[in-house]
């Protein structure tokens, strides 16, 4: 088998640069479970709100940097380019850490700082206009509120067939910082493990989808993923 790491990432990842995750301590937002303002229903009959809680976690990118999870990740990469070994980093999070710590990642449940426009299809990368209670207008068609490009509860995730095709020829897998609940992500550990491929995980709480046959590393990822990826890169030297 060709070697082939493949890392999916999750919102534990950034919990660390003081991003809430989505479920357990801080899953809340204003008293409510995130999972009622991430839709498409949500945005229909109260984009004010919703619009509110996106420019939330916008501002937070703007004031929060990589942690050392994002930046041993990046390394990994570098160093098994070095190898010659094929990566890949799949992450759910919508934030832009894994870019500024030097990582291209695949963003399947979309980006925080791209809006797009639900009229004409516009996309803008924008991390400038941040005031919640101000819609930004839709630079090409002039539609009034364009939304985050973010994927919500219900819509389908981006570059899931490439993504499937990838995890089924990794032969090193690792899931990071996700609880392992939302599919499809939550099914590229069984896909990897059915490849072939040997599996490691490391979350803060025991992911639901861990099996006795993944080597699980508790812990906070700033402080666990350090070693873990220097770990793999001595599997793979061998
Ligand atoms: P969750 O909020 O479901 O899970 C976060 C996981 O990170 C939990 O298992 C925590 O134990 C773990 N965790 C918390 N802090 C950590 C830390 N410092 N280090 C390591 N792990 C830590 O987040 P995801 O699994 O990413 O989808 O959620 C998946 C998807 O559900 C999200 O992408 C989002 C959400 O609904 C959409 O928006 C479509």
């Amino acid at each position: 088998m060709d070697l082939r790491v493949v890392v999916l990432t999750g919102a534990g990842v950034s919990a660390d640069s003081g991003h809430p995750t989505f479920r357990g301590h801080g899953g809340l937002w204003e008293g409510r479970a995130v999972a009622e303002v991430a839709t498409p229903e949500a945005w229909a009959r109260d984009p004010e709100l919703v619009w509110r809680f996106y420019q939330e976690r916008r501002q937070l990118l703007a004031s929060s940097s990589p942690n050392p999870a994002h930046f041993a990740l990046a390394d990994l990469e570098e160093r098994l380019g070095e190898l010659g070994v094929a990566f890949s980093l799949v992450t759910q999070n919508v934030d832009d850490l894994h870019a500024r710590a030097g990582s291209a990642a695949i963003h399947i449940h979309g980006e925080l700082s791209v809006l797009r426009c639900e009229v004409c299809g516009e996309k803008v990368r924008d991390l400038d206009h941040l005031d919640p209670a101000a819609f930004f207008p839709c630079p090409e068609c002039g539609h009034r509120a364009m939304r985050p490009d973010v994927v919500w509860f219900g819509e389908m995730p981006n570059r899931v067939e490439d993504v499937f095709r990838q995890v089924g020829n990794a032969s090193h897998f690792l899931s990071v910082g996700t609880s392992g609940t939302v599919y499809p992500a939550a099914g590229l550990l069984q896909l990897a493990r059915d490849a072939g491929a040997k599996t490691f995980v490391s979350s803060l709480d025991e992911p639901e989808n861990l099996s006795m046959d993944d080597a699980y590393f508790p812990g906070r990822a700033a402080e666990v993923l350090p070693e873990l990826c220097e770990l793999i890169l001595r599997q793979l030297s061998r």
